[in-house]
């Protein structure tokens, strides 16, 4: 009878999974626990459908740790017995052995992938809850998987950065969540190579007097913004949606051609010709025009900090012919 019962309950997890074509994605389905893979595996973007996102189920190994998933503390203030404890929630979270992210001989070498995993755990666990305000941990997005981007269709991906990492998703510090939240400003599409580069630096509070290490995320603008929700598509705004859409995936591909056009298509967006908006979003095409990629990304950087509170305070809506 129970047994029954049993194969109906998986034959129906089973036809909704494939229903949706992501059973991922149905909150019901518990994800397989991952036995950590004897070698380490190197890195697949798999194409395909780009999985959702789930609340956490790691909140009962957290607690055991005596950690609220809610408030985690910034990683490197974990005492050594909770830090073991997470360690084996990040096994789980991401499919990989401690040797996926440790050097072989010593656990306190600095390593990519620790630093990767630490600006992770800090500055977007840390900083994020789901937006129905369901926790988040580092499984909500890697559900037992290093890797889940599709990074072969452009347009797939943005779509996806679009409706799932800001969609699904809201600020602890209740302030608007947008691109900037992880990719910063001026935005950086590849900040996980930057995130290579450097120590992850320690968490100090905001209002700490100049210092490197900072707390990050970075905060978005304030200032209001009406209408204050573009929706999922961005199609109550049309320039973010061009930003978001376009702008981004060239910037993101280093493709010149395709960024000199989206700037010069930006300078027509002015909505006052008091503004330099036309002359600084021009300058930046003909920087790209002429290979100059740095140059020309200074033009984000420079529209956003002179003209975005603005726009978003009274144009948004605003079309171009
Ligand atoms: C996803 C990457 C990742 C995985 C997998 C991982 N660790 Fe870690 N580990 C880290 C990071 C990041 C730190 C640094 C914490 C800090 O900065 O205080 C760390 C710290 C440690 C430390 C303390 C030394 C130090 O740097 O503070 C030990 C010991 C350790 N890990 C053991 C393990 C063991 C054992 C496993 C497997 C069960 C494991 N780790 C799996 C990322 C990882
Ligand atoms: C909001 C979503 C999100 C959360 C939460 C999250 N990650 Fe990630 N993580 C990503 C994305 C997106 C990538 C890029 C995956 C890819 O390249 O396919 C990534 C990549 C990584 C990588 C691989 C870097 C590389 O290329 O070698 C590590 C390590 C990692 N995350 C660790 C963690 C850890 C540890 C946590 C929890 C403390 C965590 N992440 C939480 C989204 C997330
Ligand atoms: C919750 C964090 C998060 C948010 C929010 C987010 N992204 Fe990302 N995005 C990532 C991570 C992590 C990567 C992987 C970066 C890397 O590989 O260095 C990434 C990569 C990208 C890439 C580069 C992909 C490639 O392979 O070249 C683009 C383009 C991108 N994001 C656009 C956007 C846009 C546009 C938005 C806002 C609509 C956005 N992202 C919001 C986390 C986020
Ligand atoms: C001449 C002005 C101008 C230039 C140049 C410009 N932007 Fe924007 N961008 C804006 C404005 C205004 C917004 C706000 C749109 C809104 O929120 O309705 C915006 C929004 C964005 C967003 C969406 C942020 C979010 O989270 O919603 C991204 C991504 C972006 N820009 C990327 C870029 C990049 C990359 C460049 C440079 C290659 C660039 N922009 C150049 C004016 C500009």
């Amino acid at each position: 009878m129970g047994g029954l019962g049993q194969l109906a309950l998986s034959f129906g997890l089973v036809a909704i999974g494939a229903g949706l074509g992501l059973v991922a994605c149905a909150p019901e389905v518990q994800p397989a626990p991952v036995a950590p893979a004897a070698t380490y595996v190197p890195k697949t973007h798999a194409p395909g459908p780009m999985a959702g996102v789930r609340p956490t189920g790691m909140a009962g190994a957290l607690a055991a740790a005596g950690l609220d998933v809610r408030q985690l503390p910034p990683l490197e203030q974990l005492t050594p017995a909770q830090k073991q404890r997470v360690m084996r929630t990040f096994t789980e979270s991401l499919g990989v052995p401690c040797l996926g992210c440790h050097a072989e001989d010593a656990f306190v070498a600095d390593t990519r992938r620790k630093r990767i995993a630490k600006r992770m755990y800090n500055e977007m666990v840390r900083a994020l809850t789901l937006r129905d305000g369901e926790p988040v941990y580092c499984d909500t997005c890697h559900d037992g998987t290093m890797y889940m981007l599709d990074r072969h269709d452009a347009t797939k991906l943005t779509k996806h950065m679009s409706e799932t990492l800001v969609g699904q998703f809201a600020r602890v510090d209740g302030r608007v969540h947008d691109c900037t939240t992880c990719h910063g400003e001026p935005p950086d599409y590849h900040m996980l190579t930057t995130w290579k580069t450097t120590s992850a630096p320690d968490i100090v509070p905001v209002d700490t007097p100049a210092s490197a290490n900072v707390m990050s995320p970075p905060l978005p603008p304030p200032g209001p913004r009406v209408p204050a929700d573009c929706g999922p598509r961005s199609e109550g705004c049309p320039l973010q949606r061009y930003m978001r859409g376009w702008v981004s995936i060239a910037t993101a591909n280093d493709d010149e051609a395709s960024l000199a056009i989206a700037l010069d298509r930006i300078a027509a967006f002015s909505p006052d010709p008091a503004w330099s908006w036309a002359s600084v979003s021009r300058q930046g095409a003909a920087a790209a025009r002429r290979g100059d990629l740095a140059e020309a990304k200074k033009s984000c950087e420079t529209c956003h900090s002179l003209y975005r509170p603005a726009w978003r305070a009274s144009y948004r809506t605003r079309t171009v012919p």
